[in-house]
């Protein structure tokens, strides 16, 4: 396949539109997805289960663009929510509700009540307190809900210590032996449907040795419960699968760590005969879109050169908060001399930052770049600071765009408070 965003008589392209010209006379900054990544991206994840009893989950929280939603949904996958308001919206985008399943460490009282009317494959239990307010509730509602058990399994996932969530010191998840003792009394309830255990080991991880861990983990925790004599029928694996965020878009083939770790991950567990569920958010949405900006200006002080560009942190976070590495690439490849610059964003904070000390061809005032791997966890982590609205989406698919999302305006802020 020919790779979605790509260089063309050395313009960037996405799919079969010329990303250049398409900008020419547009606002930026902006967000852009390619329809074929997310395709391919979720056909590898379909192909990686294809023979094992599985059930592909979106993590929306990666992005919950109502289009990307639709189109996910369309290629068969149920969804991972974490609030009500993603249950919503996995709900309106058409997932049926025995494909969606609901994690969070603080669930409130209300998100319960509506997972319990949803009729959801399952309700991921965080703690031992949520336990007891969902059994409450399901049996206040008379109607029964399917639950599994969200296990911390202390496994090192080593991944920037603010996305790894399977240890000890993490919020995520109950110890093994709660998880159990709550599977014993759940099994001999009306209203609770215990079917299995979840975890989550963290995100953007690269290699498979984190998940084999967990595979052989989960596995010892299956025949624990058998032994007990208590039925499990479905695993959760959780998400986590990390992209190549270094991807200049001028190799001939990605790297896409779903088409090599995943495989290996499902097959650890295929002979457990439980359905397999996972949470993909990353590896489905990341390197499928691309955060476009524009130069505004170039200055040096007596230590650096700065690109100051029209993006900011209040619309890409990553770098600022977990000094992600994001590639950057301009729009037209020329022959020019590289210089080392920090690229920063107007907004009033030295945290503002899209790379630091980078190689970059020299640019101008007025030059497009794009960021890459801003699919996931760019626009879904945006915020007004700086009073900056929100900013359009459009999403490829071949030679057409569509908007998908038309971006704030400041009288649209502004309509929310009382004058
Ligand atoms: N399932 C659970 C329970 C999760 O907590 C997460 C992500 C996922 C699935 C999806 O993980 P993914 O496949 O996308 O790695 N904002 C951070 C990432 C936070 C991830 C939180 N949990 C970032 O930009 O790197």
């Amino acid at each position: 396949m020919k790779r979605a965003f790509h260089f063309k008589n050395n313009v960037l392209h996405c799919e079969d539109v010329n990303l250049q010209q398409f900008s020419q006379n547009r606002a930026t900054p902006y967000y852009l997805y390619s329809e074929a990544q997310i395709i391919e991206n979720c056909q590898a994840v379909l192909d990686a289960g294809k023979d094992v009893d599985f059930l592909p989950c979106y993590a929306l929280k990666a992005n919950y663009n109502p289009a990307i939603l639709k189109l996910v949904r369309q290629m068969g996958f149920g969804a991972d929510v974490v609030s009500g308001g993603e249950l919503e919206f996995a709900l309106k985008a058409g997932f049926p509700a025995n494909k969606i399943v609901f994690a969070g460490v603080g669930k409130t009282e209300a998100e319960i009540e509506l997972a319990i009317r949803t009729g959801m494959h399952s309700l991921n239990i965080e703690s031992i307190e949520e336990y007891y307010l969902v059994h409450q509730v399901a049996a206040r509602m008379k109607k029964p809900l399917r639950i599994a058990f969200r296990i911390n399994p202390d496994i090192e996932a080593h991944t920037h210590d603010y996305i790894t969530t399977g240890r000890h010191l993490n919020k995520f998840g109950m110890p093994l032996s709660d998880a159990i003792k709550l599977y014993e009394h759940a099994a001999n309830e009306y209203y609770l449907l215990p079917v299995g255990v979840h975890v989550h080991i963290g995100s953007q991880i690269l290699k498979a040795k984190p998940f084999l861990e967990a595979a052989q983990y989960l596995r010892q925790v299956v025949e624990q419960l058998r032994a007990k004599g208590l039925e499990i029928s479905t695993l959760d694996l959780g998400g986590g699968i990390g992209i190549d965020y270094e991807d200049d878009f001028q190799k001939a083939e990605a790297e896409l760590p779903i088409k090599t770790v995943l495989p290996q991950y499902l097959h650890a567990l295929k002979d457990l005969n439980v359905k397999l569920v996972v949470e993909l958010g990353r590896s489905i949405i990341g390197n499928a879109g691309i955060l476009v900006s524009r130069v505004l200006y170039r200055k040096q002080t007596p230590l650096k050169h700065f690109v100051i560009v029209d993006a900011a942190m209040n619309n890409l976070i990553r770098p600022s908060l977990y000094q992600a590495y994001h590639s950057i690439v301009p729009f037209i490849l020329q022959d020019v001399p590289k210089q080392k610059v920090d690229v920063v964003g107007p907004v009033c904070e030295s945290g503002d930052f899209l790379a630091k000390d980078r190689m970059l061809p020299v640019m101008e005032r007025g030059d497009l770049l794009a960021v890459g791997g801003a699919g996931a966890y760019g626009q879904a982590l945006a915020s007004n600071y700086n009073l900056r609205p929100l900013i359009p989406e459009y999403l490829v698919s071949g030679d057409e765009v569509k908007t998908i999302y038309k971006g704030q305006s400041i009288e649209d802020i502004a309509n929310q408070y009382e004058w």
